[in-house]
């Protein structure tokens, strides 16, 4: 048994990185052992548990699993868990009590636990004492152990937990079974350094690990062959992908420029912190067409005192600069949208007011808002948490109003104008809608015929709501 250890996490030594190239293998004993089996993995959280349920689908799939979309059907279940809210970790646990059920009534039924609560010390011995009819736990970092995992709890048929807590390696090789067949996510980095005082990631997802620029390059090419029009480059702070590069200098800046270069239609890049983001880097992104006009900068509060208390390393004059400089470089057409908390300890009306006089000097393009939520083992959880829940949810309500209110100002904005909408999907909306995102990350229900699906094309904007546009093809 291997057991997270949030001590061992959240060391920062100065050892080299390894890439590892050859650490997926599949044991000649069970790469038939999903025949005539199907799978269903249930995904919370981030775009990079998004991307890691790729991966895990792909590794079932060779080892000839199935997929379905409902878990009652499914001879295997793995739920990729999200750790940065309680309420992440209370959808997995009523989850998990439906899967119990199930479990008693389907007894050859095999359930696992991946993600970010694999990698918390209190969720795994939970699991070990609450939940032994689990078969298996493991974590953000030996995704690529998973056939030999399901091996091992296959013939204990005891639950097997395989969790790793050191700073991790870069492995490539991970096979991956996309969503979409357009746009693609692409992990530049892993991990974080940064360590702001209220967050678990650089607990569950280890230290700073940047990918070498001829696999992620190689990997774009790939992409591209296949028809792919847009990749995201994902990492919990992208802008600082390359820091941890001992004896390359090869940064953000860099590898955008190399990315444009391969002339994919469409670059989008998350999670930005506003620390590493460089001149140099906005001067690319203004450079080349491809490089989408659209920025997350989250900025968490428009308090300096609170942002102190963060350990976000910036203030709030400090974020406004760089948000001026980006739209004066990339234009005011360019998108910028945010991530804000609330309820951070000791968040008074006076830290909440500067937050909301920051979203009327940004006026975002839109914004997750998100109540502080102490996660066990941080610094701010040990901080004096005083804002009653009550407070809290008022000014989540009045911070979303205002959020709310810029959102639908810059959607009317577009309304008559004609923009590139990269068609991807049947509308939600209606079957004879397509839907699609601008450049700007704005998306758009177009009346358009199915052939139009996976193509970069002109649509006039008809009608603005707050989260979505209407629109109509304009060729
Ligand atoms: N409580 C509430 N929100 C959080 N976030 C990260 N940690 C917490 C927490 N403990 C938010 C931040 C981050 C986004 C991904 O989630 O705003 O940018
Ligand atoms: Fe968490 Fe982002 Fe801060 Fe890293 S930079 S600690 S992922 S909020």
């Amino acid at each position: 048994m291997l057991k997270p250890d949030f001590k061992e996490a959240k060391k920062r030594t100065k050892k080299e990185i390894k890439v590892l190239k050859n650490e997926y293998v599949i044991p000649e004993k069970i790469k038939n052992v999903g025949i005539n089996k199907k799978y269903y993995i249930k995904t919370y959280g981030c775009q990079m548990n998004e991307h890691d349920s790729e991966m895990i689908s792909a590794i079932l799939e060779d080892l000839k699993y199935t997929k379905t979309e409902d878990y009652t059907c499914a001879d295997l279940i793995i739920l990729n868990t999200c750790a940065i809210r309680e309420n992440a970790h209370n959808k997995t646990f009523g989850m998990l009590g439906r899967i119990k059920h199930l479990k008693q009534t389907k007894p050859n039924l095999m359930v696992g636990l991946a993600g970010c609560m694999s990698q918390e010390e209190s969720v795994v011995n939970k699991i070990i004492s609450d939940y032994k009819w689990m078969d298996f736990v493991f974590g953000t970092h030996n995704i690529h152990k998973l056939p030999q995992i399901l091996k091992q709890a296959i013939e204990s048929k005891q639950l097997e937990v395989n969790v790793l807590s050191n700073e991790g390696n870069v492995i490539e090789g991970i096979p991956s079974k996309r969503a979409s067949k357009y746009k693609a996510w692409v992990n530049i980095m892993y991990g974080c350094d940064k360590f702001c005082t209220y967050c678990i990631v650089p607990y569950t997802r280890g230290k700073q690990r940047s990918r070498m620029k001829d696999d992620i390059i190689n990997e774009i090419n790939d992409l591209i062959k296949q028809g792919y029009k847009e990749v995201t480059l994902l990492g919990q702070n992208v802008n600082a992908y390359g820091k941890d590069f001992k004896n390359i200098s090869y940064n953000m800046k860099d590898l955008l420029l190399d990315v444009a270069k391969t002339k994919i239609e469409r670059i989008r890049f998350v999670t930005s912190h506003p620390w590493d983001f460089t001149d140099e880097m906005i001067d690319v992104i203004a450079k080349y067409d491809n490089i989408c006009n659209y920025i997350h900068l989250p900025v968490q509060s428009g308090s300096n005192r609170i942002l102190k208390l963060m350990g976000r390393r910036y203030t709030k004059e400090s974020y406004i600069e760089l948000y001026n400089k980006i739209k004066d470089k990339l234009g005011e057409n360019c998108s910028i949208t945010t991530d804000i908390i609330v309820g951070f300890p000791g968040e008074t009306d006076d830290d909440f007011n500067e937050t909301l006089k920051l979203v009327n000097e940004c006026k975002f393009d839109s914004a997750y808002t998100f109540i502080y939520s102490p996660r066990e083992g941080t610094p701010a959880a040990k901080m004096k948490d005083d804002v009653s829940l009550e407070v809290k949810q008022k000014r989540l309500y009045q911070l979303n109003e205002v959020i709310n209110k810029y959102a639908k100002m810059k959607n009317d904005k577009l309304v008559g104008k004609t923009v590139p909408v990269l068609l991807e999907d049947v509308s939600e909306k209606s079957k004879s809608m397509l839907a699609g995102y601008t450049d700007t990350m704005k998306l758009v229900n177009v009346k358009a015929d199915k052939k139009y699906l996976g193509k970069i094309v002109n649509v006039k904007i008809t009608d603005a709501k707050t989260w979505s546009l209407d629109g109509e093809i304009n060729e």
